[in-house]
């Protein structure tokens, strides 16, 4: 995609995400204490680091399914469309469901993906962003649970990709291109 030349500076370290995923799943055991058994679901493909972390760390019952979806912009319009390229093995129907987001952007995806999961009439449909960039937002749409609100940065690491690269960062990085000055 790019052949700029960047490097990436730390911006949110291993340790604070393990700390703050501590702090999150106390919450999420709290609100879930009763549950038969959660469905975690993580949207690929940027969720998958964040929903290994979190899972190891969540003290409950629970069942792992995926769904990955894709969003376009148009360059016409303010709109999106989401198109989902995989659909959850399992049925929701009647079951507490936690959705699981790496960053929450411009908001179409996971704004989308509620509205889907909610019309299969789950018992409890409740979600969690890692990251979330609030002034990027083009829908209005918040995730129940939110790690780091960050600022309209470029970042990359814990799952999250540059041109499909940097994935396996295990720190959240900012992206600087150095061939500006
Ligand atoms: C990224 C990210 C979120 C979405 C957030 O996914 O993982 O799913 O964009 O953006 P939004 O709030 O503007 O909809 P991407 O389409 O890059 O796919 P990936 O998860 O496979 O990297």
């Amino acid at each position: 995609m790019t052949a700029r030349p960047y490097v990436i500076d730390e911006m949110i370290s291993a340790k604070s995400i393990a700390a703050r995923i501590e702090e999150l799943c106390k919450e999420i055991q709290r609100e879930f204490h009763d549950t038969n058994k959660l469905v975690v679901v993580g949207l690929l493909r940027g969720s998958f680091v964040f929903i290994a972390d979190l899972v190891r760390e969540l003290d409950l019952p629970i069942e792992v399914d995926f769904l990955e979806a894709s969003s376009y912009g148009d360059g016409m319009e303010s709109t999106r469309e989401v198109r989902i390229l995989k659909d959850l093995r399992g049925a929701i129907e009647g079951r507490d469901v936690l959705v699981v987001e790496d960053i929450v952007d411009t908001g179409h995806t996971l704004n989308h993906v509620t509205h889907l999961l909610e019309n299969r009439r789950p018992a409890r449909l409740k979600s969690i962003a890692l990251l979330d960039k609030p002034s990027r937002r083009e829908v209005d749409f918040k995730a129940d649970w939110t790690g780091f609100e960050i600022p309209d940065e470029f970042v990359v690491g814990y799952g999250i990709d540059f041109a499909q690269r940097n994935r396996n960062l295990p720190f959240i990085g900012k992206v600087r291109f150095t061939d500006v000055g």
